[in-house]
């Protein structure tokens, strides 16, 4: 059915900002089209609100639900694990399980630590980094996103061009307000895929700096990959310099392989973080690492905790997710049905006259409109007609198809090839009609 209205939506909005700030529990929840929207329950591909509208999910909760929504065999697990208890302030056996199944099968994985976000994740691995080298500094990149939390709201948001400053002295600009002014100082902020900017930064500044982070594929913004060579590039100057290579794999994990971006690029990282696709939607993450790095968590040397840490729903969850994905092996139609919607849109886009670029590997994808030929950092995605887009985003989901606001795909286990199709019908229409 196609979505006539959201007026149930809009007298809930309404209600929850009496009690609930802006109505909602996380900001990026307000930009939803028209409005903050209120789900009654989701399954597989599709996802309904309530006023009774049913859309084709590509947003996955921004990412999680690789499996789609409402997985049977996860929701089982949840069930069953959480019957036999739901936290202990203790160890328990999935959770030895969930970890020696991590460290089977990504690169880095030697010791693993659960926490419950990505964002708290990130401040670990940055602690341990600090404690090992005995640094402070991190360097980050303009436009990745790390997570909420101060240090890392610096850099990756900004106004306008202008306002990011010379390309080789970015200005560090703060994403809210009412962050701590000392927080700016923790994080050197250098644009994207330049490693001959990244090479120089640390001759000159590498007695500060304790850590690299970098999203390994840019899926923030417009989904940019990594030049050639330019991970295996920070790998050799953390090397060189005793720095630690940070990988946020929060999208990328379990996302372009089992083994995330790091088998997939073949670049190891001293410690990565991976989240969001690895639970179905459940909270938990993991700083994963090798020994060298992580094994001051072994023996309190950095301190690590977490009242909530690896409850029996999250560790099921995740196990199971991982289970599934391992067992049905999806990711070479993940990324074939992906490319096919890519393909289809830049073809829609063309048949009514449109200039889009679509990027991306595939799982995940990014669709904007500019006329460049690529996008390659930060800076350029500032070429890109936003209004146009929030128009497409609108149009489609006033259709019934459900995309993320800044143009980002996510495709789903449960996804089909008719589905895309249908939704390329869709966009067609869309585009004629923008
Ligand atoms: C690459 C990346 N890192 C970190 C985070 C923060 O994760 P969380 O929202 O779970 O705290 C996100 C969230 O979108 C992300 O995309």
């Amino acid at each position: 059915m196609n979505p006539i209205n959201y007026n149930q939506s809009a007298a809930l909005l309404e209600r929850a900002k009496k009690v609930l700030a802006g109505g909602v529990s996380s900001e990026f929840r307000k930009y939803n089209h028209p409005h903050a929207l209120f789900y009654t329950h989701g399954k597989g591909t599709r996802i309904y609100d309530v006023d009774g509208n049913e859309y084709l999910d590509f947003t996955l909760s921004q990412g999680p639900l690789i499996l789609g929504h409402s997985h049977p065999e996860v929701t089982a697990a949840i069930a069953d694990y959480s019957r036999t208890g739901q936290l202990y302030a203790g160890q328990h056996l999935k959770e030895i399980e969930l970890a020696e199944k991590m460290q089977e099968i990504i690169p880095s994985a030697e010791l693993i630590r659960f926490c419950l976000d990505g964002s708290t994740a990130v401040q670990t691995a940055f602690r341990v980094a600090r404690a090992k080298t005995g640094r402070d500094k991190f360097i980050r990149f303009e436009g990745h996103y790390h997570g909420w939390l101060d240090n890392v709201c610096w850099g990756n948001a900004a106004a306008s061009l202008e306002a990011m400053g010379e390309r080789t002295q970015p200005v560090s600009n703060g994403w809210s307000k009412g962050l701590a002014n000392a927080s700016k100082e923790e994080s050197i902020l250098l644009p994207w895929n330049d490693l001959e900017l990244v090479e120089k930064t640390v001759a000159e500044k590498h007695m500060e700096i304790a850590a690299i982070i970098t999203e390994p594929v840019m899926c923030n913004n417009n989904c940019i990959l990594p030049g050639e060579g330019f991970l295996q590039g920070l790998r050799d100057i953390c090397d060189r310099y005793g720095i630690a290579l940070i990988f946020d794999e929060v999208i990328t994990g379990f996302r372009l392989g089992l083994g995330g971006a790091q088998l997939y690029f073949g670049v190891v990282p001293d410690m990565s973080v991976f989240a969001k696709a690895m639970a179905s939607g459940y909270p938990i993450s993991a700083v994963v690492g090798k020994k060298e790095w992580m094994h001051l968590l072994e023996n309190g040397t950095v301190i690590h905790a977490g009242t909530m840490n690896s409850g029996n729903a999250t560790i099921a969850a995740a196990l199971t997710t991982i289970q599934v994905l391992e067992r049905d092996k999806p990711y070479e139609r993940l990324f074939a049905l992906g490319k096919y919607f890519m393909e289809g849109l830049r073809k829609a886009a063309a048949a009514t006259g449109h200039t889009i670029l679509v990027q991306g590997p595939g799982p995940m994808f990014c669709i904007s409109f500019t006329a460049k030929q690529s996008v390659d950092d930060y800076r350029d995605s500032f070429s890109c007609d936003k209004g146009q887009l929030s128009r497409f985003i609108a149009g489609m989901h006033d259709r019934g198809i459900r995309i993320i606001g800044r143009g980002l795909v996510y495709i789903s286990t449960a996804h089909k090839k008719e589905e895309i199709d249908h939704a390329l019908t869709v966009a067609e229409k869309v585009f004629k009609a923008i």
